[in-house]
């Protein structure tokens, strides 16, 4: 099962191209589902219909639904919640205020995700094609499985201890709040059945994100940043479209004459900043692009050439390996700034930072007690120095 994440900044045309991209796969044959994850809902718009949490058939091999984040939130978060939001109460934190770290961030996102894997594992579609909310918030929905697992995993012993065989004494002595046995089961669930597979398939082959970008400089820039963030958690990205080109008619008019320059240089610096991807250019319509024709030809235009649902590009992964006497491992990090990153070393992983984010890489068991080098960036990967402590 092949999923295509859309996303891009606000109004950049991310629900278009993932209408578009549907409506071209499933006119080629595929099995395909279009799923909008971004609250803001526009999906529906685009096709013309009305859409829900349940899939609606538009067309043959075409299904599309608008998943509610907030009631999957329910679903899938709620025991855990409620005794998140006892815990924080107990420790004085105002109500309003616990409720809000109970929500833990991301969580919408996740959420939605794990609706999505709902229709992958169901074997219904050869295609999802994933209707993104704006960059921020993507790039929380594929960092989160990695990040709340993580922290799941510090809760669930720490909550287990205090429920232990010795309850009824503990709860006296603690006076914490302590979760029944279901929330236990819930944790469980979410982090072993739930948020691990969709970890795996974020970061599988068949999983790849788009950029959509305008030749526009501000838009090339957030998304430069997602893509290094992308990097960092080994999402592959496969390919840049890049939406609302000026299409040679408009060269007949002065004005459009200088804006088709402009947008000329956008466009290599695009290519040349997001190389080896490729980038798909759609052009600017005279009017919106909505209804399955007019997505159709958006489509056509947008993938001459190519299959919409291909593996356009590969992106390299995270390497370790020997060198000499040390370990290198190499990450891909692309478009990284070197005065926004930092490297350390705790423990068994290395944890990298690129402006806000931040990610812990396991090393491998061989390479775990070894001490940090060097770390540098050498072209669009980090190479990260580490030998054995007590030598040079
Ligand atoms: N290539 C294009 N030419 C003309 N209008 C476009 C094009 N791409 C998108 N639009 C229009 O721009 C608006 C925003 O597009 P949309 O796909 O909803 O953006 P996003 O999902 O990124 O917020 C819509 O009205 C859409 O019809
Ligand atoms: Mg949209």
């Amino acid at each position: 099962m092949r999923l295509v994440l859309y996303t891009g900044k606000g109004g950049v045309g991310k629900t278009t191209t993932a209408a578009a991209t549907a409506v071209c796969a499933a006119r080629r044959g595929r099995r395909t589902l279009v799923a909008s994850a971004d609250a803001a809902h526009s999906l529906g718009d685009v096709f013309e219909r009305r859409l829900g949490p349940a899939p609606v058939t538009l067309a043959s091999g075409l299904d599309a639904v608008e998943i509610d984040a907030r009631v999957e939130v329910r679903r899938y978060w709620g025991r855990i919640e409620s005794f998140l939001v006892e815990f924080f109460r107990h420790q004085g934190i105002e109500p309003v205020v616990a409720e809000e770290l109970a929500l833990l961030p991301g969580a919408e996102e996740v959420t939605a995700l794990l609706a999505v894997e709902e229709f992958a594992v169901s074997g219904g579609y050869d295609l999802i094609v994933l209707d993104c909310a704006p960059t921020d918030a993507t790039l929380r929905l594929v960092t989160l499985p990695d990040v709340a697992q993580k922290s799941l995993r510090v809760l669930l012993p720490l909550v287990r201890m205090l429920a232990g065989v010795t309850a009824p004494i503990a709860r006296r002595l603690v006076e914490v709040p302590l979760p029944d046995a279901r929330v236990f089961g819930d944790v469980d669930e979410l982090v072993n059945r739930q948020l691990r597979p969709l970890a795996e398939r974020l970061t599988d082959r068949q999983t790849s994100v788009r950029l959509v970008v305008t030749p526009e400089r501000m838009v090339i820039d957030e998304s430069r940043r997602a893509w290094t963030e992308l990097a960092l958690f080994d999402v592959g990205c496969d390919a840049i479209v890049l939406n609302r080109v000026l299409p040679p008619e408009a060269g007949r008019e002065d004005f459009f004459r200088d804006w088709m320059r402009v947008q000329e240089d956008r466009r290599r610096e695009v290519e040349a900043l997001f190389a080896p991807h490729p980038v798909l250019c759609a052009p600017m319509r005279s009017d919106e692009v909505t209804g399955l024709e007019r997505l159709a030809t958006h489509g056509e235009a947008l993938f001459a050439g190519v299959e919409p649902e291909a593996v356009l590009s590969t992106a390299p992964r995270v390497v370790f390996r020997r060198d000499g006497d040390a370990y290198l491992a190499v990450v891909p990090l692309p478009g990284a700034d070197p005065a926004q990153l930092e490297v350390a070393k705790v423990e068994d992983e290395l944890t990298i930072t690129t402006g806000l984010r931040r990610r812990s890489l396991k090393l491998p068991r061989r390479m775990a007690s070894l001490v940090l080098e060097a770390a540098r960036l050498d072209g669009t990967s980090l190479k990260v120095r580490l030998r054995r402590a007590g030598t040079t």
